[in-house]
């Protein structure tokens, strides 16, 4: 099989910023490869740019979706940025005797620890109050993982002792070294294709928002677009959460800093 070109990787560079926002630096071009190899294989092609032409040349409309998958990063974990998670519950506690459901948004959730991680929060300390979490991202193969919930344990250091006891349920035998998040929490999750680089389905408004880790790979511009339309899902006084090595700087005015990575909507 030929390497890639620069040409060739220059065409998926383009290609996954029309469609994912992602900028993929000249560095990712051994990892570009390397992910997209098994498509090569599997259509027993001998190039990049005769795969390039199957992406888009319309006869394989499902091969976006499957280059999508391959071309994002999806690393996570549970309480990944724990200080989010004590924001996400002081938020939660002030709204225990607010009218309507307490509603949170994990926008990028990857393979779904960051959302199971809110409901541990929520289940936690709003108990039978209503409240909803919603999972999204471009990744359709991330989130066939993300409803199943069965992840290895090393992913899952960071959950409290207490919450593993109540939600986790620990694999044996054949399973052993996987944690299983219980049925009831899993239910009370719902995920769902959402590509924040594009117009967003209707989804009513959110208390908080976790963005995180996602906005590295976009560009000033992409990120602007994003930020903007993530915010309008955002209720008034609502919260949102962003990576530790983000930032808002010059992205966006109508959210205000009160802490390093959380803002609030005015
Ligand atoms: C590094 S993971 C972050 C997961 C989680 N938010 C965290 O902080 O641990 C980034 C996720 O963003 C998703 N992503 C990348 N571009 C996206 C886009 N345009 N729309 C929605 N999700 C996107 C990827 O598929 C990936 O699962």
């Amino acid at each position: 099989m030929d390497t890639i070109s620069d040409s060739e990787f220059a065409q998926f560079q383009r290609f996954i910023y029309e469609t994912a926002g992602i900028t993929l630096s000249d560095a990712k071009k051994t990892l570009v490869s390397g992910r997209l190899a098994k498509r090569l294989q599997h259509y027993q092609l001998d190039s990049y740019a005769s795969y390039f032409r199957v992406l888009t040349g319309g006869t394989a409309p499902e091969e976006v979706q499957t280059a999508v998958d391959l071309l994002t990063t999806n690393e996570t974990y549970f309480f990944r940025e724990a200080k989010h998670f004590d924001c996400l519950r002081e938020r939660a506690n002030e709204a225990r005797h607010k009218p309507g459901a307490f509603r949170v948004w994990s926008a990028a959730s990857s393979s779904g620890e960051e959302a199971y991680s809110m409901a541990m929060v929520l289940a936690d300390c709003l108990s039978d109050n209503p409240w909803e979490i919603f999972g999204s991202d471009i990744s359709s193969r991330i989130l066939e993982k993300a409803i199943i919930g069965h992840y290895p344990v090393e992913r899952a250091k960071n959950i409290p002792e207490a919450y593993l006891r109540r939600f986790c349920l620990k694999g044996i035998g054949q399973e052993s070294g996987t944690l299983l998040i219980e049925k009831n929490l899993r239910s009370r999750v719902s995920f769902r294709q959402i590509n924040l680089n594009s117009t967003l389905p209707e989804l009513g408004l959110f208390d908080v928002i976790f963005l995180r880790n996602v906005m590295i790979y976009f560009s000033n511009d992409t990120k602007r677009q994003v930020v903007a339309r993530v915010i309008a899902k955002l209720k008034p006084g609502g919260t949102l959460c962003i990576g530790h090595a983000e930032s808002l700087n010059d992205i966006s005015s109508e959210v205000q800093m009160i802490a390093p990575s959380i803002y609030r909507k005015s």
